[in-house]
Order: C-alpha cells, then structure tokens, then sequence
C-alpha cells in the first residue's frame, strides 16, 4: 500500500502546534483522587517538617551562645531529619503508583477505542504510528502527574512557609532573595510554549519512525527480495534523527533554564551572605538568625527549580496529550445517535441482501504537498486528493439460501461491495436492504452477526490455531473447532504439529500456506454459523488439487446459507444460482453461467481465457 499521504496526525497538529489545555489533563488527576490526596497531605507535613529545621538549627545556636543544653534540641533535629526521610520515600512511591495509574487509565481508553475508530481512520492512519500513541505518549503523562501537581502543592507551601518565616528574621534580605528568583522565573515563562511545541513534534517522529519499522517489519520478505534493507532501514534512521534533534531542542531549552535557576540562586546566596554578613559585623542581626534565614532561603530556592522542572514536564505532557486526545475525540463508529435510531429487525424476508443504486467513493484523504521534483514540502498543509467513484449505481437482489458470486476485472469494486455490506463505509447513495430493513436502521454489531466475511488477504492472526478459530465464537467447543476445520478439509494441519490445535501459526499465518489461510478463515467464519457469508476470494492462484478442497470447502460451506463468492476463476462458481458481473463500477450483467456466455461479451471473455466455455 502506498505510504504517501497517510496522515500520522491531525491536520491541524503539525502546523498550529499542539491543542491540549492543561484543563485536559484534569480528569487524568481526578480519577487518582485518593493517591494524590495522601501525596498532598504528605507533602503538606513534609514541607512543615522541613521548614521546622532551620529553625531548629537557629534555635540550638542561640541556646549554645547562651551556654544551656542543646541535647533535647539536637535530639528534636535529629527526628525532624529522619521524619522528612521517611516522608520522601512515602511520597515517592505514593506519587509513582498515582502516575503509572494515569498512564494505565490513559492506555486502557486509548486501546478500547483504538478498536472501534471508523474503518476509514484505518485507511488515513498509520499502525505504527497508532501504537507508539498507546507505548510512548502515554508515559509522558506520568511526570506531569508525579512532579507537576504535588511538587508543585508541597514546594508552594514550603515557598510560602520560608518566605515568611524570613520576612520576620530580616525583610531586607528577603526582598534581595526575592529579586533574583523572578530573573529566572521570567526566562521560564518564555520557554514554555516551545517546549509544548517540541515534545508534540519529538513524538510525532517517533510516531513515523515506529510506523516505518512497522511498515518494513510486516513485509519484510518483500523488502529483503527487492534488497531495499539499507533504504528502509535510512529512512527509519532518518525518523530517528529527527526524534532525537527534536529532544536536542527540548534539552537546549533546558540547558538555558536549568543554569539560570542556578545563577539565580547562587546570586541570591551570595547576596545575601554579603550583605547579611556586613549587617552581623555591624551588629544589626545575629548570626544565628542570618544562618537560620540562609537554611530557609535554600529550602526555598528548592521548590522554585521544582517549579522549574515541573513545568517544563507539564508542558512535555501537554505535548503528548495532544496526540492521544487526538484519537480519543475521534467519532465512534456506532455514534450514540445512531444507536438512538435503530429499529428492530423485521422478520425474515425472502431476500436476503438488496444493493438499489448504490454509490460510492472513498473517502478523500490528505495528500503530502510534493514539490517539483516530486520530493515532500516541509510543514506544507496537506491537499485533500480527488475523490474517484468506485461504485456507480450498483443494484441487485440476493434470494435467500442462494449462491451467488460476483466476478470482474479487477479494481472494477468488488470487495468494496463486500465493504458496504458490512457497514465499513457508508454508500453516498442508494440502499442497502438486509431481509428488506435498510442498514441503516440496524446496529452495526447486529448487522455483522448476520455475516460471516472471508476477507480477500484471508487474515489469520499471530496465535495458535484454536485463538484463530475462537475469534468470532469464544464459546466453542473442542468438537465444534474439529468439525469446522474437517469441512474445510484442514484436519491434515492437524495432524502435522503434536500440538494440534495449539500448533503456532506465526505472525500473519505465516507457517500456512496461502490456501490453508483461507480455508482456515472459512473455518473461522462457519464456527460463528452466520445466516450469510461472503467469502472474498484469494487472487493468489491455488494448484488444481487445492482448487478442487476449495470448491468442496465452499460446497460444504454453503449448505444452509447465503453465500457470496467473490470468484477469480469462474470453474469455482459455474454453478453458482446467480453470477453478477461486475466491470468499473457497474453491474454490466446477472444470470446463470449459460445466460451470461450468451447476454455478456465480458463475461464470455473471461470464461474463455479462463477456458471453461
Ligand atoms: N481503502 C481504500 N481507499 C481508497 N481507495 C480504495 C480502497 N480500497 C479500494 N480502493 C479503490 O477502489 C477501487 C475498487 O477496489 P476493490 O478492492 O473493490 O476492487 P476489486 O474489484 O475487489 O479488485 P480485485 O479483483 O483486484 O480484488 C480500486 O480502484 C481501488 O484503488
Ligand atoms: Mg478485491
């Protein structure tokens, strides 16, 4: 599938910068409620206890000046020490069980929808870049949790604490403290948005560079026969580069805030010692207080750095939440008005399926601007591709109990009818009539109960054989497993692995052959008994002993049933009661096999070259 113009985030994302409101990560924080309140009330203690040292420091040098015992106060430090200790530790983990709990929540609604998007949010998507959303943005949100909620709560008080503590030993000093500190808080506020910016960015390449391994990964037989490794593997490294210059910008931003906290600091220390120290010699303040008032000063200047990183987390977490409520603000496909709408189903009618005038065209996607040479424009706003109709009014009526299958040249929109009839998409016009109850009135899920589908690719998943049978019917016994595989003649599996139905399958099927994938699907679907089947068949070319288990599977399969085939070679569909014909977009003839060599030269054609007539 050509890769240009999947889009791997909104449009609106790369080019505006980032949507997340901090307000957005508020019903994150409250589903922790009862951890982030015992981390508040720690950090509360915490930050009492740590304000009570200086003091008790100041006050055992005054008591030494004064000659009395220092014993209980040393013992009273000494407690204080160990309590603040303790009370981190607490803190910590309380703090850390909050966070991966928010990366918990924020997973588990994202991979419950990540299921149940709209089939064409698939078609625009990227996988691997759909699941780097659900690995690797979702862990940003924990440090914005952990550092920035209750780092900030706690240093906030000890903040408030210490400044007024110092403004009662020597208000002077304070305002010099003071004076400092808002130099770097100013920086701060001018970086925030930029790291906001870079960290959706920093994400969104490894959104590609993830959708791009995965793109080599699930084909990489192809990509090692067309000796293309050093391509995919440079434009994964390219990705990868621009991940990393991405993080580059986000640390040099750092790197400028990080050192002027420092400076900060270091000048409001340094101030103040000189300045304290003139007024200790002068004998306008004790030492005891000035060395109380520099404790309380660096209790201070602790919660401005947390701030400080607190922040810059923040708005990394902001960056990444963009990303992940872009999904999560995704429609569903059955919309709640919808379900509002549905009616019940009618009893059985004699027709099972009817197509009237139906039209079609896939959705329009965003394109990548190209430039001249055919090459991407950066930062361009993608271009809406034309949208080309695939089905041009397509009527016909299935009986139920009927066989029937559709033939045509290829692309000429056959599987997409077998889309439409599973509700993937919506028609642009006309209807589709299950027991003569328009689709549209019916539940999805209701809908797809009635139809078992054998996709074109037959998909069989990484597991075993068994989870590949159980997918559609998780209720089923061992009996029925085995009855199902022996219709469609793949008991010789079986036999073939000791672990019989356990046997591995490999990623994709790989260990089955292209024909055993699809019967192995057909079993799949026969397990569920679906009332109608359609049965999309393989275009790879099955041997002549393969082809005739195929026949006999779908002979098997279609006793009792509605059954529709699309076919690529008409010797599996001869007999079928009703052949449609099918050629760009258009139903260009219906009937039996013999009516059809007579009515349509198209049909006669491919009989002929397909030497059956
Ligand atoms: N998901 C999609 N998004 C956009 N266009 C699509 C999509 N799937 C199919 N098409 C286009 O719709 C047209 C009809 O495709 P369809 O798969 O229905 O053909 P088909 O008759 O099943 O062909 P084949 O015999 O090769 O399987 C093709 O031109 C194809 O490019
Ligand atoms: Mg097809």
């Amino acid at each position: 599938m050509s890769m240009t113009g999947r889009r791997t985030s909104g449009p609106g994302v790369k080019d505006s910068g980032p949507k997340a409101k901090f307000s957005q990560l508020l019903p994150y924080m409250k589903e922790q409620k009862g951890l982030l309140s015992v981390a508040v009330f720690f950090s509360i203690i915490g930050a009492g206890v740590n304000l009570a040292q200086p003091l008790v420091v100041g006050n055992i040098i005054s008591t030494v000046e004064e000659g009395k015992d220092v014993l209980p106060l040393a013992i009273a430090l000494l407690v204080i020490t160990l309590l603040s200790a303790v009370l981190s530790g607490a803190m910590y983990l309380v703090l850390a069980k909050a966070g991966e709990g928010v990366v918990l929540s924020a997973r588990s609604s994202l991979s419950t929808r990540l299921l149940r998007l709209p089939i064409q949010e698939y078609d625009l998507r990227r996988t691997g870049d759909l699941v780097s959303r659900v690995g690797s943005d979702t862990t940003l949100l924990r440090a914005a949790l952990t550092q920035g909620l209750v780092d900030g709560a706690g240093g906030a008080l000890i903040f408030l604490g210490s400044v007024i503590a110092m403004a009662f030993i020597d208000w002077l000093l304070l305002v010099l403290t003071l004076a400092m500190i808002s130099i770097a808080v100013a920086a701060i506020g001018l970086t925030s948005r930029k790291i906001k910016v870079a960290t959706t960015k920093a994400q969104e390449r490894v959104g590609n560079m993830s959708a791009s391994v995965e793109r080599a990964l699930s084909a990489v037989r192809t990509i090692r026969a067309a000796r293309a490794e050093s391509r995919e593997s440079d434009q994964i490294r390219k990705d990868a580069q621009e991940a990393y210059e991405q993080g580059v910008k986000i640390a040099k931003i750092n790197a400028w805030v990080t050192p002027i906290g420092g400076l900060a600091a270091n000048g409001a220390f340094i101030v103040v010692l000189g300045v304290g120290g003139y007024r200790v010699a002068t004998g306008e303040t004790q030492v005891a207080s000035l060395i109380t008032f520099i404790l309380l000063m660096f209790l201070m200047i602790r919660p401005v750095g947390q701030f400080f990183s607190a922040y810059a987390s923040v708005q990394s977490a902001l960056g990444a939440l963009a990303r992940i409520q872009e999904i999560l603000d995704v429609p569903l496909e059955d919309t709640d008005a919808e379900r509002a709408q549905v009616t019940k189903r009618k009893a059985v009618n004699s027709t099972a399926i009817e197509f009237t005038k139906i039209k079609f065209n896939y959705p329009a996607r965003p394109e990548v601007a190209l430039d001249a040479n055919g090459k991407p424009i950066e930062g361009a706003e993608p271009i809406m591709s034309e949208p080309k109709e695939v089905l041009k009014g397509v009527t016909f009526k299935i009986e139920r109990g009927s066989r029937v299958a559709i033939v045509g040249p290829s692309g000429a929109g056959k599987s997409t009818i077998f889309s439409l009839m599973e509700r993937f998409y919506e028609p642009t016009g006309g209807e589709i009539l299950l027991d003569g109850q328009s689709v549209h009135s019916m539940l999805r899920s209701d809908l797809r109960a009635q139809i078992g589908y054998v996709e074109q690719d037959a998909p069989v998943l990484a597991g075993s054989i068994r989870e590949n049978l159980l997918i559609g019917a998780p209720d089923a016994t061992e009996k029925d497993l085995k009855r199902v595989l022996s219709e469609v003649n793949l008991t010789k599996v079986l036999k073939r692995d000791k672990r019989g139905l356990d046997a591995e399958v490999g990623e994709q099927g790989i260990m089955l052959s292209g024909g055993e994938r699809q019967r192995l699907a057909i079993a799949r679907t026969l397990l569920s008994a679906p009332p109608i089947l359609l049965l999309d068949e393989s275009t790879s070319s099955l041997d002549g002993l393969n082809e005739q288990r195929m026949r006999e599977a779908i002979d098997a399969v279609a006793k009792n049933r509605t059954m529709i085939v699309i076919a690529h070679r008409l010797s599996t569909v001869v007999d079928s009661d009703q052949i449609i014909v099918l050629d760009g977009g258009k139903v260009i003839g219906t009937g039996t096999h013999k009516q059809l060599l007579r009515s349509t030269p198209l049909y006669k054609e491919l009989a002929a070259t397909q030497m059956l007539d």
